[in-house]
């Protein structure tokens, strides 16, 4: 049986823990770490299989474990994600937001290939991205519009140097339009969709994205259109969002419950 540490303990990570201690993901988590102690212990709590709660981040990988799976911030993949794979251990991660840094992107891409090691990117809160893989060398433009209530994009970096009020909008209004590069530096809770679109497709200064803020909807939803020479496609995704996090859809956790159940299985496997 395989063996997780967890790093993250919220909504995700909470998600995926229990998934692990129910059998539905067929491994054992055995290490977790949180930068909230509080945070970890609470989740430790609800697990039967209690795994040991770690000093530090790095203490993680250098357990017997066969993947990390981040759960945390761009921040904890930018400190932790080299050294998991120097210590020989596969990566899941939640915050893609964070390989659009093309020079972190580049050494991770090499130290998997030098540690014949692998990182997988769920599809988190989208859908259609075997699609967009099998195209992306006949892409001509690949568009996300995201729409989501405003309490869920509250405290974003973009919101520093803008006048809008987010408390004070009555109807769907524009907040953004720009390239995913820029999007996922003024939205780094939001937008991980953008990210990995665009690591799927044409790169993050030709994807286009639109950010939509609106106060009458309860879901957070993911429009995608990507146009070439193989033909047109369209995806819309309305997610609910996660109860425990706003910011996080309910898919974005199921997608990684299925990645990892994926990793744990000897199986035929379907899709792209
Ligand atoms: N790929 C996707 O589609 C997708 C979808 C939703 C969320 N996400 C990303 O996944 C991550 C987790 O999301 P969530 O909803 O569980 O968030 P959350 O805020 O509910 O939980 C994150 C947890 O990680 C901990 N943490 C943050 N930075 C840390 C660090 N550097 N070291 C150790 N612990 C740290 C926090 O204390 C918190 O308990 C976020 O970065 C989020 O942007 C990705």
């Amino acid at each position: 049986m395989k063996k997780i540490g967890l790093l993250g303990c919220g909504a995700i990570g909470t998600q995926i823990a229990l998934a692990i201690d129910s059998g539905k993901i067929p491994a054992k988590l055995t290490h977790v770490y949180d930068g909230s102690k509080e945070a970890s212990a609470k989740l430790v709590e609800k697990l039967n299989s209690k795994p040991i709660i770690v000093e530090n981040s790095h203490l993680l990988s250098s357990n017997p474990v066969d993947i990390i799976v981040e759960a945390a911030s761009q921040d904890a993949v930018k400190d932790v994600s080299l050294s998991v794979l120097q210590n020989k251990k596969d990566l899941m991660i939640m915050s893609v937001g964070a390989l659009l840094d093309e020079s972190i992107y580049d050494i991770l891409s090499d130290a998997c290939k030098d540690f014949k090691k692998t990182i997988y990117l769920p599809s988190g809160a989208i859908a259609g991205l075997d699609g967009i893989k099998a195209v992306h060398d006949e892409l001509d433009s690949l568009s996300i519009t995201t729409t989501k209530h405003p309490r869920s994009l509250k405290g974003a970096k973009f919101f520093e140097n803008s006048d809008i009020d987010l408390d004070s909008l009555d109807s769907k209004t524009e907040i953004f339009q720009g390239t995913a590069k820029q999007a996922v530096s003024l939205f780094p809770a939001n937008i991980n969709v953008a990210a990995l679109l665009s690591l799927t497709g044409i790169g993050s200064e030709n994807t286009k994205v639109v950010i939509v803020a609106d106060p009458k909807t309860d879901k957070n939803t993911h429009h995608i259109e990507a146009k070439g020479s193989f033909g047109k496609m369209t995806f819309t995704i309305e997610n609910f969002p996660d109860p425990n996090n706003p910011k996080t859809s309910r898919l974005a956790i199921l997608s990684a419950i299925e990645t990892l159940r994926k990793y744990c299985s000897d199986e035929i496997q379907i899709g792209t």
